[in-house]
């Protein structure tokens, strides 16, 4: 299978990644639930990969590096546990159900107003329906940092430059950028980061977490066992034990530590720079194909996604025949993100996303592009 769909979820990893889950797996005890030294072996390797965190994203402190088990539990955590009764919420038509549907529950249960940011012309997010919005005055800006669906990046300095100036928290979804593009949450500015283990920063599914760039009241979403203060009424206060109740994925945070050895020895940018060769590659090959159409400003900030229809087939037909006759994965449909393809006219026929990893070959995406080719022919 040549598989281009690393925007769901990368599949080859690195290969220290599935020894380091195999070690920990025969090795590990319960971090943090005794002295001995399974245990403790579990707890240091916990905490050098909060370490190895912190210095990904720029954030200060590895006790505000919360572990969750994806992004959408990261996103719960952080919105059912910050965002009170009656508050004013911005986001936008870019964002993933993970984003929409606890924002969605939030409206229900709790009152809160939502503003959504749209898309220009050119798949970009109107940057000054965003500013008038948060000119008007908002509590929280929920943005995702990478469309899932279009790969444009949105500019995060700037957005965190309006926030501040007008006195906004930022909570963004990095689930598509982390490990693709550099993040300095403390140089940005940006509040609170949700990222997710299993896509660019090629760890185990099961992994992902928050990063806090400062102190803030988020209310525990889960309570239960923390190893400390077992007499206590409540979850203890301290960060981290705050947001992690009950026995983390140790075997699967061993494998992110081992992912984020590779990611810093090759570096992000070299990553970034594969990653869009290969995307650019594509769109050259395919560019010229009779009725295609592209979805993306691919002169901008991108990541390695590709979105595309061939002229008005449903893109489940599509991505079908490149997996049945082709051996090629890719992802059609909404992409859990219903808004941007209400946007983009898309919400019937959905897309084909292509998403390329580093471990992507130029070889591969040529075989792509000479698919997409007769697949196209055989159409007209
Ligand atoms: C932009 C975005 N946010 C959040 C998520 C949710 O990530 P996870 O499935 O790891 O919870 C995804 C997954 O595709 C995504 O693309």
């Amino acid at each position: 299978m040549i598989y281009f769909d690393n925007a769901a979820t990368t599949k080859d990893k690195p290969h220290e990644v599935i020894e380091a889950v195999s070690y920990a797996l025969t090795h590990f005890g319960n971090a943090n639930r005794g002295a001995h030294e399974d245990s403790l072996a579990a707890s240091l390797d916990i905490f050098k990969t909060r370490k190895k965190l912190t210095e990904l994203f720029g954030n200060a402190s590895p006790s505000h590096i919360i572990f969750s088990f994806n992004a959408t539990d990261a996103l719960n955590t952080v919105l059912t546990g910050l965002i009170k009764e009656g508050s004013r919420v911005i986001t936008t038509v870019t964002e993933h159900n993970s984003v929409l549907r606890p924002l969605y529950r939030l409206k229900r249960e709790r009152g809160v107003a939502l503003t959504f940011i749209g898309i220009d012309e050119g798949t970009r997010l109107d940057m000054a329906s965003l500013e008038n919005a948060l000119q008007e005055g908002a509590d929280y800006l929920v943005i995702s940092h990478a469309s899932n669906v279009s790969g444009n990046v949105v500019d995060i300095d700037r957005v965190a430059e309006l926030c501040k100036h007008f006195c906004c928290l930022l909570i963004v979804d990095a689930a598509q950028s982390t490990g693709s593009i550099k993040i300095n949450m403390q140089q940005s500015g940006i509040d609170i980061l949700c990222f997710t283990g299993h896509k660019g920063l090629f760890g185990p599914q099961g992994t992902g977490g928050i990063a806090l760039n400062g102190d803030f009241d988020i209310e525990p979403f889960r309570v239960g066992g923390s190893g400390v203060q077992s007499y206590l009424h409540e979850q203890p206060l301290e960060l981290p034990t705050h947001l992690e109740a009950g026995t983390l994925n140790g075997h699967g945070i061993a494998g992110l530590s081992a992912a984020l050895d590779f990611i810093s020895r090759i570096g992000i940018d070299a990553i970034h720079e594969k990653e869009m060769e290969l995307a650019n590659h594509f769109l050259e090959g395919i560019r010229d194909i009779e009725g295609i159409k592209l979805y993306g400003d691919f002169a901008s900030r991108h990541v390695g996604i590709v979105s595309l229809n061939l002229g008005c087939t449903d893109s489940a037909i599509v991505s079908d025949v490149l997996s049945q006759s082709y051996k090629i994965a890719t992802r059609p449909g909404a992409h859990c993100a219903p808004l941007i393809h209400k946007a983009l006219h898309t919400d019937s026929q959905g897309v084909v996303r292509f998403s390329f990893s580093y471990f992507n070959t130029v070889e591969e995406v040529d075989l792509g592009i000479r698919a997409l080719k007769e697949i196209s022919k055989h159409l007209s």
